[in-house]
């Protein structure tokens, strides 16, 4: 079988994969990485998104081998060194923005794309992101809501450190 290598959440990995191994297979069964979901294998719930290389793509769309060498960024990789939930993820607990929680790892991954390229997005503009995104519980208005509380709290950050 041939071998894949990659960075995930800041450390080297390798493993075998077989050619059809998709992106999203190799980071859960092969590294135990689960917090990246599957709902639907057809790239439209976007439960799976992960960074690749900055930027958010469908881990359910990717080839584990078309991932050589890229930079993967999952859920895992988003809270604080120290362990705790990170800006996004925080708000999204401070603001509801999740009843069962499969759809928000994604979610949150979005957000940090959208975030890194819009700091200071309206509604109009988050809910326009999370098009690729799907939710069953919350209608929406939460999640939308925690990403502009966590927009509003980077942009602080960024504020407090100038
Ligand atoms: Fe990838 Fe649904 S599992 S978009
Ligand atoms: Fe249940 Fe979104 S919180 S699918």
């Amino acid at each position: 079988m041939p071998s894949v290598s990659m960075v995930v959440n800041g450390k080297a990995v390798s493993g075998e994969v077989e050619g059809r191994t998709l992106l999203v297979e190799f980071l859960r069964e092969g590294l135990g990485l689960t917090g990246t979901h599957v709902g639907c294998d057809t790239s439209q719930c976007g439960a799976c998104v992960v960074h690749m290389n900055g930027a958010s793509v469908k881990a359910c769309s990717v080839l584990a081998m078309a991932a050589e060498g890229a930079e993967i960024r999952t859920i895992e990789g988003m809270a604080n060194p120290d362990g705790s939930l990170g800006v996004i993820q925080q708000a999204f607990q401070d603001n509801h923005g999740l009843q069962c929680g499969f759809c928000t790892p994604g979610m949150v991954m979005s957000a940090a794309d959208l975030l890194q390229t819009n700091p200071n997005p309206t509604e109009h503009e988050v809910r326009d992101w999370l098009e690729g995104n799907i939710c069953r519980c919350t209608g929406y208005h939460n999640i939308v809501k925690s990403i502009l509380a966590a927009a509003a709290t980077l942009r602080g950050e960024k504020i407090a450190a100038e």
